[in-house]
């Protein structure tokens, strides 16, 4: 096993996070390494203040392959339990810090997207993927059930049926019927995919960023409450945020009212 640290990569620029799958010759699949790496990369992220949006995407032409049967199964069960857990942790680990991520997120799906793969996926705020872009639950061509999350996923996002069919016969579908099945935001031809994706970048980047951080958190939080709950737990994540950011809507109000700059129904204010 190699403890290459290139296995997943970032750059920043013009305020994004581009941050790579980066095995292409092994399609991306998330080997103990990589789930490390990528734990890693996150962790020095976070709180930086250079960039406002972090964008997921596959080197190549796999988004990712999925767990790494070899890496991540075979040898790490020849191990016994305990390695096991540990390499569960640390998949689960960083698409959980990715679910609750102080930033939005984005995974652009550019290639071959399979079972595990759907754990960041679904992690990631919003998703574009390629027209030409393949997912499967594959897991049961080889003979398991969808673990890792990847059920609990396909049942948040997609209808029941088309949960059940894409689970149950393992087939690929493209981008476009990936969208059509709510999978992702949208799909566009992958010649136009980083294109799109920077432009849904910007209209974030435009955005509050505590607001954003507040709204990402509240999206999945209140889908699995009673509306009386929501309601409750809505005012006290707003109240807490104007803790965070007390100038930041005092500032939009501001425009709108006073100033007459901007209106909130058909754009942002000016940060
Ligand atoms: N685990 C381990 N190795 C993998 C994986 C994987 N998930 N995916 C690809 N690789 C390796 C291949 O073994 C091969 O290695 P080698 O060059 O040492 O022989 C290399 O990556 C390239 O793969 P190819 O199969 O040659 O690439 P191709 O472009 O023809 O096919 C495809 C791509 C369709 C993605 C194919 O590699 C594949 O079916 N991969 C497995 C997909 C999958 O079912 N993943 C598991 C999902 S279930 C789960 O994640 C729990």
């Amino acid at each position: 096993m190699t403890d290459d640290p290139n296995v997943a990569t970032y750059k920043i620029e013009d305020g994004i996070a581009w941050v790579s799958f980066n095995r292409p010759d092994k399609r991306n699949c998330m080997s103990p390494n990589l789930n490390r790496r990528m734990g890693e990369i996150l962790d020095e992220l976070e709180y930086r203040t250079d960039f406002g949006v972090l964008v997921l995407k596959g080197e190549g032409t796999a988004w990712s392959a999925g767990m790494d049967l070899k890496e991540y199964f075979r040898e790490t069960e020849a191990k016994g339990i305990g390695a096991t857990r540990q390499a569960q942790r640390e998949a689960y680990g960083w698409w959980r810090r990715l679910r609750w991520y102080n930033k939005p997120t984005i995974a652009m799906v550019n290639g071959w997207c399979f079972g595990g793969g759907y754990g960041p996926l679904y992690s990631c705020d919003l998703a574009i993927a390629a027209d030409e872009a393949q997912f499967a639950l594959s897991e049961i061509n080889w003979g398991i059930l969808p673990g890792g999350g990847a059920t609990k996923v396909v049942v948040d996002l997609m209808p029941l049926r088309d949960a059940m069919y894409h689970a149950m016969t393992g087939e690929l579908i493209d981008g476009k019927k990936a969208s059509e099945w709510r999978l992702v935001n949208e799909s566009v031809p992958l010649a136009g995919l980083e294109a799109r994706v920077r432009e849904l970048a910007e209209v974030l980047l435009k955005k509050n960023p505590v607001a954003l951080k507040a709204t990402k958190d509240a999206v999945r939080r209140v889908k699995e409450m009673t509306y009386d709950n929501a309601e409750d737990y809505l005012i006290r994540a707003q109240e807490a945020s104007n803790s965070f950011d007390n100038e930041g809507r005092k500032e939009g109000i501001k425009q709108f009212i006073d100033d007459k700059s901007y209106k909130p129904g058909l754009g942002a204010y000016e940060l």
